[in-house]
C-alpha cells in the first residue's frame, strides 16, 4: 500500500529512552509517540532535559539507551548526518561572512541538484518567508527575526521530514516573537512537516502546539493537547507550571466532596478512597465574585 499514509499511525517514536553524562541522568525512560504532521512542543522549566532530548532524536548527542524510530526506520545509532531533519537554534547561528541567499543554499549543496535548481529553491523559499529581497545581503543587515526566519527556511530547504526547533523565539522581543509565532505556526501547517518544538515558555507551547509534552526533572510528566494539560493536568506538577493556581491540603470526604479546614467543597469525580489527605488546585476563572 505505497503512498497511503495513515494519519494515526506514529511518524516518530521515542522508546524507553535515557541519557547519562557522567553520575548524572537528564533523561530518565522517556516515550512518547508523535503523528505525520504534528507540531508538538517539549515545554519544562530550565534544565529539565528538553535539548538534551531535542539532540538525541537529532542524533547530534547520542542516548545511552533506547530507541528512536523515525518513519519506521530505527535510527538510534545513525550519525546526525545521515538523519532526515532540518534544525533552528535559540541563536541565530547563520554563517556571518556567507549571503542570505548562499546560507540558505547551504543544505542544498552536495544533494544533487544543479545551481539554477538551487537558485530557484532559494528564491521560493524566501518568498515563503516574506523576505523576497534580502537574498544579496549578509546576516548582519537583518534584524533578529529576520535572521531567525532564514535559519527557518535553510532548515526546511531540502525538505525534510523532521523540522526541529530548540527555542528559536526566546533571543527575540516579545513583539517579535508573538508575530513569528503566528508565522511558524502558519508555514508548518502550509508545508505539513512534523516539527517538534522546546520552549518553557507556557504560552508559546500553548497558542502553537496540537499537543504539549510536559517534563521536568528528565521524565515525561504528560502528554497532551493544550486544553488537556490545562483543564486535566495529571500531576501536581504539571497543574502548578501552567497556568495560574492556588493550590490547598484537603481530605476526601465523599464521592464529589473535599473537605478544606472545616468548608466542605463540591469537586469533579475522582479516584481517592475516602479520608484520603490530597492536594487540591484552583484556578481563578473557577472563582467568580458575585455581589449580593
Ligand atoms: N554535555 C553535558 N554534560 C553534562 N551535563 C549536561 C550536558 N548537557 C546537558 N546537561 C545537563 O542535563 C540537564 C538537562 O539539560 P538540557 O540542556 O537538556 O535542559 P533544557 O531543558 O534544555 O534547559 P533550558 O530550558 O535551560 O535550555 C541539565 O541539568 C544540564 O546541566
Ligand atoms: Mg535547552
Amino acid at each position: 500500500m505505497e503512498g497511503i499514509k495513515d494519519p494515526q499511525s506514529s511518524y516518530l517514536s521515542i522508546k524507553n529512552l535515557w541519557k547519562s553524562f557522567g553520575s548524572f541522568t537528564a533523561l530518565k525512560d522517556v516515550s512518547l509517540d508523535i503523528k505525520e504532521g504534528e507540531f508538538v512542543c517539549f515545554l519544562g522549566p530550565s534544565g529539565c532535559g528538553k535539548t538534551t532530548l531535542l539532540r538525541a532524536i537529532a542524533g547530534l548527542d547520542l542516548q545511552t539507551s533506547g530507541a528512536v524510530v523515525q518513519g519506521g526506520k530505527d535510527i538510534s545509532n545513525f550519525p546526525a548526518s545521515e538523519r532526515d531533519y532540518g534544525i533552528v537554534f535559540q541563536s541565530y547561528a547563520l554563517f556571518p561572512n556567507l549571503t542570505i541567499e548562499k546560507n540558505i543554499a547551504f543544505g542544498l549543496e552536495n544533494t544533487g541538484r544543479s545551481k539554477s535548481e538551487i537558485n530557484e529553491r532559494v528564491s521560493e523559499l524566501l518568498d515563503l518567508i516574506g523576505l523576497p529581497d534580502q537574498g544579496p545581503k549578509y546576516p548582519a543587515q537583518l534584524s533578529g527575526g529576520q535572521q531567525q526566519r532564514i535559519a527557518l527556511a535553510r532548515a526546511i530547504a531540502s525538505g525534510p521530514g523532521l523540522l526541529l526547533l530548540d527555542e528559536p523565539l526566546s533571543a527575540l522581543d516579545a513583539k517579535v516573537r508573538v508575530y513569528l509565532r503566528h508565522e511558524i505556526k502558519t508555514l508548518q501547517q502550509k508545508l505539513g512537516v512534523t516539527t517538534i518544538m522546546v520552549t518553557h515558555d507556557q504560552e508559546e507551547a500553548l497558542s502553537m502546539a496540537d499537543r504539549i509534552v510536559v517534563m521536568n526533572e528528565g521524565k515525561v510528566e504528560q502528554i497532551g493537547t493544550p486544553n488537556e494539560v490545562y483543564c486535566k493536568p495529571e500531576t501536581l506538577f504539571v497543574a502548578d507550571f501552567i497556568g495560574e493556581m492556588t493550590q490547598f491540603r484537603g481530605t476526601i470526604s465523599g464521592k464529589s466532596l473535599v473537605k478544606i479546614g472545616n468548608t466542605e467543597l463540591n469537586m469533579v469525580e475522582h479516584r481517592f478512597s475516602q479520608g484520603r489527605e490530597v492536594s487540591i488546585t484552583i484556578r481563578p476563572e473557577d472563582i467568580i465574585p458575585l455581589g449580593s
